[in-house]
């Protein structure tokens, strides 16, 4: 069977820089809790003009340009998203029509903050059946929209962005541990937490957007655990040992949910990207964004062997590991 693999990242944030201390002047916070609590020290925050579309858009350029390809030869876009322009149609075809590859598959993924480990999958089962040769694969979000702005136990921790990979079908000679490509990959979901985090509005409840609802050390406790057990599922599955990992970039919840799910697979702190600081949580666009920050950062590299991890509301949880 064929794989696929990344052949370029982008990303794109909102003019906007919000930091702690602004944060402090609306509501009862300070950066020193929010700091010591999150790791977060500012988040970008979407203008009137921006959108979760705009976002996805200018991250899609970002990535096609990396890649040195023209939309044109897009055969598939999925975009995951909680924020969605609209209830319908899918924020993709924006981005497909912005782009102009009309005709090409274009849908959206709904798993929250795992949406982009979900849309992942989804384009690589999809690149193996021959249903397209190239993915765009997109994370984009303006949680912003859907904060409860009253809540300081929830607004201080999100921002919003976009992340997008261009990803390739590549040919059977082309397979085996050493070749760039999707080496494995798992997903989970478990319905039963709904209420640990979950907006409290949608149009076939209440006809409102709703705002997040989250209880905060709860949904912190299952990350590690449901984090820890996944990864180890997919090294098992790729029969890669955690010292041969290159890097992990991991969704950017809570610098503390990093350290700890680290600490417990014994990967070094120094193998972790970390954007939280600069980004806080963007939900989907978490892993694409730091993962396009690193790259061109220079620390992730090309052949580098590194794990993708998330999970969020659902809650949902997934790993995938790939090789650059
Ligand atoms: N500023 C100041 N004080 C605050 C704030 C704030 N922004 N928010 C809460 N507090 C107070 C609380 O009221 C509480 O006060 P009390 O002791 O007088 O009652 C105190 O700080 C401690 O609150 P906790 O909720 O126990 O704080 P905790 O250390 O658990 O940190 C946090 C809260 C940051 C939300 C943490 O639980 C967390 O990160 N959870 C993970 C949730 C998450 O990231 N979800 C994202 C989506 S899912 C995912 O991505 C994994």
């Amino acid at each position: 069977m064929k794989g696929s693999r990344i052949l370029g990242t982008g990303s794109a944030l909102p003019r906007r820089i919000v930091t702690n201390a602004e944060l402090a002047e609306r509501v009862d916070t300070s950066d020193q809790w929010i700091v010591e609590r999150t790791g977060i020290r500012q988040r970008h925050i979407a203008e009137a003009d921006e959108t979760t579309a705009t976002l996805a858009i200018g991250a899609a350029r970002a990535a096609l340009a990396d890649a040195g390809v023209d939309a044109s030869t897009i055969g598939l876009i999925v975009l995951a998203t909680a924020t969605p322009d609209n209830t319908f149609p899918a924020t993709a075809t924006k981005v497909q029509a912005a782009l102009g590859c009309n005709g090409c598959v274009a849908f959206d993924v709904a798993a929250v903050c795992s949406g982009f480990l979900y849309a992942l999958s989804v384009a690589d089962s999809l690149l193996k059946t021959g249903m397209a040769r190239r993915a765009l694969v997109i994370g984009a979000e303006t949680f912003s929209r859907i904060l409860d702005w009253e809540d300081r136990t929830t607004c201080v921790l999100f921002g919003d962005g976009a992340g997008a990979v261009v990803l390739e079908a590549s040919s059977d000679d082309a397979a085996g541990p050493d070749a760039p490509g999707i080496l494995a990959a798992r997903l989970h979901a478990d319905g039963a937490h709904h209420d640990l985090l979950y907006v409290d509005g949608g149009p076939s409840t209440t006809q409102t957007v709703g705002h997040l609802r989250m209880r905060g050390p709860e949904v912190f406790r299952h990350a590690v655990t449901n984090l820890s057990s996944v990864l180890r599922e997919v090294l098992e599955e790729a029969n890669v040992s955690v010292d041969q990992i290159d890097w992990v970039v991991p969704h950017q919840a809570n610098a503390r949910i990093l350290d700890a799910t680290a600490k417990k697979l014994g990967i070094a702190p120094e193998k972790v990207i970390v954007t939280v600081d600069r980004h806080a949580n963007t939900s989907a666009a978490s892993v694409p964004l730091a993962l396009d920050t690193a790259r061109r950062d220079g620390r992730i590299k090309p052949g580098d062997l590194i794990m993708l991890e998330a999970m969020g509301g659902g809650f949902t949880w997934g790993a995938s590991l790939i090789r650059l």
